[in-house]
């Protein structure tokens, strides 16, 4: 395949050697290898299309099906905010835009050192403290956008109670 893409397969290789050589082992595959690159990158989709003896159009079809999956890098921090009803009337777009403008990035997009991406998200189930922001696994309920950069600063830390 394409030598345009250059990616340390070990990771890759340690993975594989820990499932069978089976298209069962696809999904789950996919899953390690993801967590290991934080995405997947082509040249490893090849070796594990080819070890697992699936072809590769399959293994892109998965890869691209599960919204978990990415197939372009991403940042070390995901940032995600909730556009479901409740948070979109209660101020998502506006929190979702200056989270944008200050990163300069568009909504899905990755900073280019690959500190942030910014996901948008349905209803997380948290809708009365909506609107409510995510960075990692830390979820800011009434968020504000006059707040973002508190809770860019805050990756990692802890849940704002306001
Ligand atoms: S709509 Fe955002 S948490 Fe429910």
């Amino acid at each position: 395949m394409s030598a345009s893409c250059s990616v340390d397969l070990t990771p890759a290789e340690k993975v594989l050697e820990r499932y069978p050589a089976e298209e069962a082992s696809l999904i789950q595959v996919l899953q390690d290898v993801h967590r290991a690159y934080n995405y997947l990158p082509c040249e490893v989709l090849v070796r594990v299309a080819e070890t697992l003896h699936v072809p590769l159009a399959k293994v892109f079809s998965v890869g691209t099906f599960y919204k978990a999956f990415s197939l372009t890098p991403q940042g070390r921090t995901i940032v995600k905010v909730c556009t479901g009803t409740a948070c979109h009337i209660r101020g998502a777009v506006q929190l979702l835009d200056e989270l944008c403008r200050q990163l300069n990035v568009e909504p899905g997009g990755t900073t280019p050192d690959l500190g942030f991406t910014v996901k948008t998200v349905n209803c997380v189930g948290a809708c009365a403290m909506a609107p409510v922001l995510i960075v990692d696994e830390t979820y800011y309920g009434n968020a504000a956008a006059a707040k973002v950069g508190k809770y860019l600063k805050g990756s990692g830390g802890k849940a704002d109670a306001n």
